[in-house]
């Protein structure tokens, strides 16, 4: 039987779940693979702090091109995490004729179109399901299932630190800063948990899911993004009392042969398949034009949920390596020299349905001139809730509307926030409610 060599660069949390994974089902993959996938190196800074695990310390090493140099390898895993040096030791794995399998979505959402044309000069393959919704298959998804479908829009939880944050806000009514501290006690948030809670770990998440839905490269600056941090539990409330529920949602949607993609808090149906994703549990909610909709559901995040996923690319890689072929399927579905590089819809141009709240006075004429102000800009109410009545200071004033351009709210919250009567800046969180 044959051996195919493997170097891991990274040992930490999903680092050490390859390792399990591997003495876990090692016979198992053995029989399906056909072949012994054999560990041959692991490198990382720290090689002294006891995993938990049993491996033998000859295995074990501080210098990441051990594993680089080495002939015997023909597959790195890098799960280092991070720009650098992680960009640098994939460049120099393709370099020396090395497939690589990665989890890291930073690196692919900022350098992708850099590794990838790399990968494709020197025909080698590049494994990235574990970068995107952790052991979700929504990279072969996209790539191979739906690979005859023009996919008309996707919409993701793709974070579960936010999921988890917002889930525990609104069922246990827990303050933000307690409920992030649990996350990272959980080991979901990043090292830098503003990645999670500011939405830049998910955008990275929708650079690489729009690239291979649409075959296109994005600058991830072009992704409109507001994170969970300006949410508060008044809001959350609100939202159930309107039969919604809050999630940061990535959405992207193909629209008259453009595409948009943006990721806020948003409100869905609280009986719709995404509002019942809870906790640190991610999914995604595509719809293909000859497939219908698709509902994929999973740890997004976790040592050994992450590990299945890179697996799947080492499996993969290693049934081509056994078949001497290389690149049996495009690394993000078409040929690099056919991706396009474009500009996406712009934030102003989106029509949606949105949820403002009013921070205003209790006097007679406020709901008048506010509507006033909402009607002059084309948009219409659909429902009005105040709660409180009397106060002395402001109070909350609920409404929400119907479809209206975003250029259109931007420019009557303006108008708004200037009046006398509204004390606070007013709330919007956009409502997605035609979800199929
Ligand atoms: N910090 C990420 C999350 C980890 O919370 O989803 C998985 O990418």
């Amino acid at each position: 039987m044959k051996d195919i060599n493997i170097g891991l660069i990274g040992f930490g949390t999903i680092g050490t779940g390859v390792v399990k994974l591997l003495q876990q089902n090692e016979e198992l993959i053995t029989k399906k693979l056909g072949a012994r996938l054999v560990l041959k190196k692991i490198a990382d800074i720290d090689i002294t702090t006891s995993r938990g695990i049993k491996i033998s310390k000859n295995l074990l090493t501080t210098n990441a091109r051990e594993i680089i140099n080495d002939k015997d390898i023909p597959i790195v895993i890098e799960l280092m995490g991070g720009y650098e040096p992680a960009r640098t030791f994939v460049l120099e794995a393709i370099a020396k004729g090395k497939h690589v399998v990665t989890a890291n979505k930073a690196l692919l959402a900022t350098y992708g179109n850099e590794i990838f044309s790399a990968a494709q000069d020197k025909s080698m393959d590049i494994g990235f399901e574990a970068s995107v919704g952790g052991t979700i298959p929504i990279i072969k998804t996209l790539r191979e299932s739906l690979v005859a479908n023009k996919i008309n829009s996707i919409m993701g939880i793709m974070n579960g630190t936010c999921n988890f944050i917002l889930t525990k806000m609104t069922d246990e009514g827990k303050a933000f800063d307690v409920v992030l501290k649990e996350a990272q006690k959980l080991g979901f948030a990043e090292a830098d948990p503003t990645f999670d809670i500011e939405g830049i770990d998910t955008a990275h998440k929708m650079a690489i899911i729009l690239s291979l839905a649409y075959g296109k490269k994005v600058n991830l600056k072009d992704i409109y993004l507001e994170g969970i941090t300006k949410l508060s539990s008044d809001d959350i409330e609100f939202a159930k009392d309107l039969g919604y529920r809050i999630k940061l949602l990535a959405i992207a949607m193909l629209k008259n042969g453009e595409v948009e993609a943006r990721i806020h808090p948003t409100m869905i149906p609280s009986g719709h398949l995404l509002a019942n994703v809870n906790l640190n549990y991610n999914a995604f909610h595509i719809m293909g034009d000859a497939s219908g909709p698709i509902f994929l559901f999973g740890q997004g995040a976790g040592m050994m949920p992450t590990a299945s996923a890179v697996f799947s690319d080492i499996i993969d890689i290693s049934r081509d390596i056994l078949k001497g072929i290389t690149r049996r399927v495009p690394l993000r579905s078409r040929s690099e020299t056919a991706m396009q590089q474009i500009k996406l819809i712009p934030m102003d141009n989106i029509e949606t349905k949105y949820y403002f709240r009013f921070s205003a006075l209790d006097r007679p004429g406020v709901l008048s001139k506010i509507s006033g102000v909402l009607g002059e800009n084309n948009i219409s109410i659909a429902t009005v809730i105040q709660k409180a009545r009397g106060e002395k200071g402001a109070v909350p004033v609920v409404m929400t509307t119907y479809k209206a351009l975003e250029k259109d709210v931007r420019k009557a919250l303006k108008k708004i926030n200037k009046l006398d009567m509204v004390q606070d800046e007013t709330i919007l969180i956009r409502i997605e409610d035609d979800l199929n």
